[in-house]
């Protein structure tokens, strides 16, 4: 309770982006009945007590542990914080929230004993989400493998995950489906293979990689329906990573390109879901270093989401790059991208006003994505469960740019739902600030969370005031809004 400052924000929004596409003016009861308005976190980037009451190391603490991790601790504690956080989410308004189930402490040695810690803590958290009436949205699998998966056998790029996947998220059904009715298997697959396993090797790596969390995923849906769909009602999906794309120039070169790459990226995924195999356009260029599908994977994989959930943050530009000799992923898609649509040059440090950590604003490229997923894909029933935009962990509460952010975002998913895409849910990525992957010092809470002090004090910036507002009815339009809030540590 240090520093109990009340100091009063004013935000003027200039909404000078919506170029008159998308609705300035609305509100919540907007949207159709049973939409639903979450927020997120994953389990490793908020739960911090990574050694204890049983938990074993993922990849992710060992990663975190190396040269190329943060020099000092960062977690939120909310292995021991969550009663607190669930209340803080209850009186945002949040109607569902996206978390994920840390494999290795519920099974800390990968497959066998279920640690009794582990799954006393995920039903205490379930209970208080549901007990304030939030609907909890699982996801099972979020970047955290067990180490020690990892070491036996290499992880996604071997078939025995998949039996051992099956038998964590039976643990999961088993146990909490009573409470989830929203189930995702693998945290956006296209950017792990990617991310995880294409070293520039001539190595077919993420693409072994991808159709293992393909074929892990079907299996996991496939034991939903055939072992608790009828008795819990509830629905498993996968998530996408899904940056839009348009072409760098208007040449027929970038235009192709730009169709290569969203095949490379958002199709690599769909395509099977949808149609059971991957796109002509990777078949003809990766040739036999794309696994194929037996006639019975396809008919397991195909149909087997629910639903689609998206992870959009923002829109890149894409140049055609001519063949080359390399045979990793980003050489088989023949592409460049590019961060901005407006850039004449670019660097791998700064593209455009865009970085990797740095988004512009340009929520006509989600509802592209959108559009083209209805389009292209059948209509799926799509959840966005990330969207958001990152600032700098050390500046300001008053975090403006992200109310314009998620402002012109959320207009752009009620633009697409008025033009009939299936879009069920909008979770803001993340409700606090986490240990992010990329970037440790650009974050996306809602709240700010200080990692040097041990009690973790979470502090509402602007943005959480902002959601709240809309969540509890305010109208969002072009505005000067004045709030209050109890404490602050950087006014401007
Ligand atoms: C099952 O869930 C669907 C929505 O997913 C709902 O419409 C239906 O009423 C539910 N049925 C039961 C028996 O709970
Ligand atoms: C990039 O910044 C310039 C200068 O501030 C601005 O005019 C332009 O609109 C920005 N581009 C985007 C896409 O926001
Ligand atoms: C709205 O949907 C129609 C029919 O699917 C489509 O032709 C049109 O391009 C969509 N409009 C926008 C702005 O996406
Ligand atoms: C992160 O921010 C801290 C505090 O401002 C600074 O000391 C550190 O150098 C930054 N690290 C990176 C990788 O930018
Ligand atoms: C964070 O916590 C530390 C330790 O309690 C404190 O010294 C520091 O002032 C806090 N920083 C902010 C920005 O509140
Ligand atoms: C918003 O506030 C600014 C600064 O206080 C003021 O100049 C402007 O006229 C206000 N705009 C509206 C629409 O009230």
């Amino acid at each position: 309770m240090v520093g109990q400052v009340l100091f009063l924000i004013t935000i003027f929004m200039g909404f000078a982006f919506c170029s008159g596409r998308c609705s300035d003016v609305y509100t919540r009861s907007d949207f159709p009945k049973g939409f639903l308005f979450g927020s997120a976190f994953s389990a490793f980037q908020w739960e911090g007590a990574v050694d204890e009451d049983g938990r074993k190391p993922s990849i992710w603490d060992s990663f975190v542990n190396s040269d190329a991790g943060p020099p000092f601790v960062i977690d939120c504690d909310g292995y021991h914080k969550y009663k607190e956080d669930v209340r803080l989410m209850y009186d945002m308004g949040l109607d569902a929230f996206r978390l994920s189930i840390s494999w290795p402490r519920l099974i800390p040695s990968g497959r066998g004993p279920v640690n009794p810690k582990g799954l006393r803590f995920y039903k205490n958290l379930l209970n208080e989400l549901t007990r304030h009436g939030i609907e909890p949205h699982v996801t099972l699998y979020h970047n955290d493998l067990p180490q020690v998966l990892e070491d036996e056998y290499g992880g996604w790029i071997d078939r025995k995950i998949i039996d051992d996947f099956t038998a964590f998220a039976d643990v999961c059904f088993r146990e909490f489906g009573n409470s989830v009715k929203l189930w995702s298997t693998v945290n956006e697959p296209n950017m792990l293979a990617m991310g995880g396993y294409d070293l520039g090797a001539s190595a077919p790596k993420p693409y072994i990689a991808l159709h293992n969390m393909l074929l892990a995923h079907a299996s996991v849906a496939r034991l939903y329906k055939q072992k608790y769909k009828e008795k819990q009602n509830g629905s498993v999906g996968i998530t996408c990573f899904a940056h839009w794309m348009v072409p760098f120039t208007s040449s027929e070169e970038d235009n192709i390109a730009t169709q290569r790459a969203k095949d490379f990226s958002l199709g690599w995924v769909m395509h099977p879901l949808v149609f059971g195999d991957y796109p002509e356009a990777m078949k003809n260029i990766v040739g036999k270093r794309l696994p194929s599908f037996s006639k019975e994977e396809s008919d397991l994989v195909k149909d087997s989401s629910d639903f689609l959930g998206i992870i959009h943050y923002t829109t890149l530009c894409v140049a055609h790059k001519s063949k080359s000799r390399n045979k990793d992923y980003l050489s088989d898609m023949r592409a460049s991208l590019i961060p901005d649509r407006f850039i004449i040059s670019f660097s791998w440090t700064a593209f455009g006003n865009s970085t990797f950590i740095k988004f512009d604003v340009l929520p006509w490229g989600l509802e592209e994505l959108l559009e083209y997923i209805k389009q292209n894909y059948g209509n799926p029933p799509v959840y966005i469960l990330e969207n958001g935009r990152p600032t700098n962990h050390y500046s300001s509460l008053n975090d403006v740019e992200r109310v314009e952010y998620l402002h012109a975002y959320i207009a752009a998913v009620l633009n697409s739902v008025r033009n009939g895409s299936e879009t069920r849910g909008y979770f803001q990525w993340s409700f606090m600030d986490l240990y992010e992957f990329l970037s440790y010092n650009h974050t996306y809470g809602l709240y700010y969370v200080n990692f040097s002090d041990p009690e973790r004090k979470r502090s509402p910036k602007t943005s959480a005031l902002w959601y709240t507002a809309f969540l509890k009815g305010k109208t969002q339009e072009p505005m000067n809004l004045t709030l209050s809030s109890s404490s602050g540590f950087s006014t401007q």
